[in-house]
């Protein structure tokens, strides 16, 4: 049986607004989130034994305990797989690298071993391994809310280029809610759908980062990046994603990216500067 294999797309925070914390020190959010075409690799096939495999260019940033051999065994504590994973990605990034890793072994695992789960079985799975597992598992363009386990659709978003860019310094989520000051925000969902990239622009340039000075003070860097992809030729708007480091650039298509990327390699050529596109629109 030949291994399948799927790419855990890169999610993107198109804005994050921090509304309010919970008794146990998590914060309540209200997120759109929508996906990047790159990411990492996942593939599975049947072993005798479970056995992950991680290479790639990030690989060697991987520490600890792998979040793929969490979800494997939250969904089968003995079932047998070998998963290779190739980490394109940067670490600890704020683009939900691990947490698109785990959806994608959870959907891939579901399948080899026959488990059948339905998409709600495994959303309360994918909560015990992080909150932005579940939003990964969906897959598609959805406001987040509570924790990151409330899900609910978001109106379709255009065709539009984007460019990631991570000054190669992770920056740990924890450190980055610990760091946030500031009174709460609200919530700001839309119903219309964008007609196109500068129209989505428009509708989240009144919207916001919430967590971007704290990630700044943790990376002082990112500044320097949110600065050179807001000049850079075609922007339309320059964003933090998630808790950081990786911000984004969105522009009209993705030759503009292509451009754009080159422009913000020449400025910070230390940096992963990596061209795409808005997956899962129209
Ligand atoms: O669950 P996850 O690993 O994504 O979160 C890492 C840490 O980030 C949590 O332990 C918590 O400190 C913080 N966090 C938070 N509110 C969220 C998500 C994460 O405070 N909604």
């Amino acid at each position: 049986m030949p291994a399948s294999r799927a790419i855990a797309r890169a999610k993107l925070n198109l804005y994050l607004h921090v509304v309010g914390r919970r008794d146990d020190g998590y914060h309540r959010l209200d997120s759109l989130v929508a996906f990047a075409a790159i990411g990492d690799v996942v593939a599975v096939e049947p072993a005798p034994a479970f056995e992950l495999a991680i290479d790639g260019p990030f690989a060697a940033d991987l520490t600890g305990e792998n979040l793929i051999a969490r979800a494997a065994r939250a969904l089968d504590a003995r079932a047998p797989a070998r998963v290779r994973l190739t980490k394109m990605l940067p670490v600890a990034s704020g683009v939900g690298g691990g947490s698109s890793d785990a959806a994608t072994t959870l959907i891939l695992l579901d399948r080899l071993w026959g488990l059948g789960h339905e998409a709600a079985r495994l959303a309360r799975i994918g909560l015990t391994l992080g909150a932005d597992v579940p939003v990964c598992l969906h897959g598609r363009p959805a406001f987040m809310g509570g924790i990151g386990d409330e899900i609910a659709p978001a109106p379709p978003l255009p065709a539009a280029g984007l460019v990631l860019v991570n000054p190669r310094i992770p920056c740990p989520t924890p450190a980055v809610f610990r760091r946030r000051q500031g009174p709460f925000g609200a919530a700001a969902r839309f119903t219309e759908a964008p007609r196109d990239a500068a129209g989505l622009a428009r509708l989240l340039a009144a919207r916001g980062n919430d967590l971007t000075l704290a990630a700044i003070a943790e990376v002082p860097a990112i500044a320097e990046i949110l600065a050179a992809i807001e000049a850079s030729p075609g922007c339309l708007l320059a964003r933090l994603s998630g808790s950081g480091a990786t911000c984004f650039g969105l522009y009209a298509d993705e030759s503009r990216a292509a451009e754009a990327a080159a422009w913000i390699t020449d400025r910070g050529p230390a940096w992963w500067v990596a061209p795409s596109r808005l997956d899962g629109g129209e």
